[in-house]
């Protein structure tokens, strides 16, 4: 069968090397992909926003799967636009995306279910005034987040109060684009941050790995916020039973609501959760898997993806369980100069022939050959990905190997994976 995945970043690379290893494949598809996609898959030029180039590519090509990466096709209906055309997909429909694309709609659907999450308040920018008094009431630190999908940038964890008026003035004022016109004000949580993924069916989850991303961009997670700059699986915090705590109070209940509400959720769903005094909250929904976290969660998964990805879309998932490489991995990711700031373009990258291994995977974002060479073309550029019997092995790998890789233009933290290893 004809996979096609759609994006162009480590996660899709991750995700096209994980079907380009199932015995159920003929070839895989990527569009737009990226250089090192091209290694494991046939690259077309079509845009992921491109919708209907999108579809017209999928039955030009009789393709059989198609996997959508990134959250903006899948709330452009691109999954719907598939189905409509006779085309199976995985992944959310555009309304079952609004648990990503609308905050609001995401906090409200959690008041409806008893989902354990912040306590918010939701104001329209004509209310301007009713959410200055209701930050005035609520003291900080407070959270202060746009409505809409704001490419990582809506939200604000505001320690004072006028940082927090300050926020919400700007938002109004048209800080967080066009997403900040409705806002959600939010308790600030206290705990540790993780991500679970869940792979759904619509009416069955099952859980698909664990991980912790590091969001700043320098060590010490100081610096500005980013798409995240390496991650590691699994997450030691979320033990077997926490992880049960998860499905049982925020991912079940969710798959319940939403079929009830006849807005059923197939596709990875992915909880940001903060674990806090009183038990797991959700801080939020994103409708996709993360990135860099599938970089750490694919490699650890023995199952077949495209047979888990045909039982969620077949509604099979209850039928079916997933097995794990008793192995930790931890990625590193490696961005240009500047970002998330400016940064330079078509910075050459030289990589040693030998670098990869079984233990060692190399998953590209933004790259590009060019006559034999391979150049820099977006801000967040490789994910080095250790294995290894424990998280500190993992670690070694992928330094050692970021040591070899000469971009004299690029950086990365050297600090992934402080957490889980100051708590072994
Ligand atoms: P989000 O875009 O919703 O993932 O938020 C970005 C980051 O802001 C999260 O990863 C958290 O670190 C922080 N954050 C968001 N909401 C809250 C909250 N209610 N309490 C504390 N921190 C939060
Ligand atoms: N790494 C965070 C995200 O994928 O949203």
């Amino acid at each position: 069968m004809k996979t096609l995945v759609i994006g162009s970043g480590g996660r899709e690379h991750a995700l096209c090397w994980s079907l380009a290893a199932s015995p159920m494949v003929s070839e895989v598809l990527c569009a737009p992909g990226n250089a090192g996609i091209a290694a494991v898959a046939r690259c077309v030029a079509v845009a992921v926003d491109d919708i209907d180039g999108l579809v017209r590519l999928a039955l030009a090509e009789a393709v059989g799967l198609v996997v959508v990466g990134p959250e903006l096709p899948l709330t452009l209906g691109l999954v719907d636009r598939l189905a409509e055309a006779g085309i199976r997909a995985f992944g959310p429909s555009a309304s079952a995306a609004q648990l990503e694309s609308s905050k609001a709609f995401t906090k409200d659907f959690c008041t409806r279910h008893h989902i354990p999450t912040a306590r918010y308040r939701t104001f329209t920018k004509d209310r301007a005034a009713e959410a200055r008094a209701y930050v005035e009431a609520e003291g900080a630190p407070i959270v202060i987040k746009a409505d809409g999908l704001a490419a990582g940038k809506g939200v604000v964890v505001a320690l004072t109060l006028d940082e927090a008026l300050a926020a919400v003035d700007d938002a109004f004022a048209g800080g967080f684009g066009e997403a900040g016109a409705t806002l959600v004000v939010e308790e600030c949580l206290v705990g540790e941050e993780a991500s679970m993924f869940a792979l759904c069916d619509g009416t069955h989850a099952l859980e698909i790995g664990t991980a912790q991303d590091h969001k700043r961009a320098f060590d010490g997670d100081q610096g500005p916020n980013t798409g995240g700059m390496g991650a590691y699986s699994p997450a030691p915090i979320l033990t077997d039973a926490l992880v049960e705590q998860v499905m049982a109070t925020i991912i079940r209940p969710t798959l319940k609501g939403m079929a009830e509400e006849g807005n059923p959720f197939q596709g990875f769903l992915y909880a940001g959760l903060m674990l806090t005094a009183e038990g797991p909250k959700l801080i939020e929904y994103n409708v996709r898997f993360g990135d860099p976290e599938c970089q750490v969660v694919l490699p650890r998964l023995m199952t077949d993806l495209c047979q888990l990805l045909q039982g969620a879309i077949d509604g099979q998932l209850a039928h079916m369980s997933l097995r794990w490489f008793p192995a930790h991995a931890l990625s590193v990711v490696m961005a240009a100069n500047g970002y998330p700031g400016a940064y330079a373009r078509n910075t050459e990258i030289r990589i040693p022939a030998d670098l990869e291994g079984d233990d060692l995977l190399l998953f590209h974002a933004g790259t590009r050959a060019e006559g034999g060479r391979l150049l820099a073309s977006g801000g967040r550029v490789l994910n080095v990905t250790g294995i290894g019997a424990d998280l500190q092995q993992a670690r070694d790998r992928a330094y050692a190997a970021v040591e070899r890789i000469d971009w004299p233009d690029g950086f990365c933290r050297k600090d992934i994976g402080w957490r889980a290893l100051a708590r072994s």
